[in-house]
């Protein structure tokens, strides 16, 4: 069973920023299956490594999304914080693993952006989904 899930519960009402959380949660679960897997360490080290960075591309697009759909900046300011904070424990953890106990430092990174990611879209990306109608559709789509 995957660790997490995407249903239609999480959807922000944008095609590209939906898929794009699903290819998080994607993410998180290889990581997570690499965890218990026991899989080598440079494994873990390259999952780390794509959930960082897909993170810092997902971040930068739905921070300019938000920006474009015109979503209130007093409210924006708030959720870049949030995300600068995610990225700032991802980047801690990271050095934790690069420097010492590596398995334990994967498995709260996998639990931290699991949880957080969940959180986060339910509580914070969902405030921004009624600004979104029809963003992301694909230009001849049927509506
Ligand atoms: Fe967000
Ligand atoms: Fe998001």
């Amino acid at each position: 069973m995957a660790f997490v899930d995407w249903d239609a519960t999480y959807s922000v009402k944008s095609e590209v920023l939906d898929r794009q959380h699903q290819k998080m949660f994607q993410i998180v679960n290889h990581l997570h299956e690499a965890i218990f897997a026991k899989r080598a360490k440079a494994e873990l080290e390259s999952v780390i490594g794509d959930l960082m960075e897909y993170t810092r591309t997902h971040f930068a697009e739905e921070e300019r999304q938000m920006a474009q759909h015109h979503f209130p900046e007093a409210k924006l300011a708030e959720h870049r914080d949030a995300h600068q904070q995610l990225v700032r424990q991802v980047e801690d953890i990271a050095n934790r693993f690069r420097n010492g106990d590596q398995r334990m430092a994967a498995e709260v990174m996998c639990f931290l952006v699991g949880e957080w990611l969940m959180k986060h879209i339910l509580s914070m990306d969902k405030q921004y989904a009624p600004y979104m109608k029809g963003a992301g559709s694909p230009p001849h789509a049927a509506d």
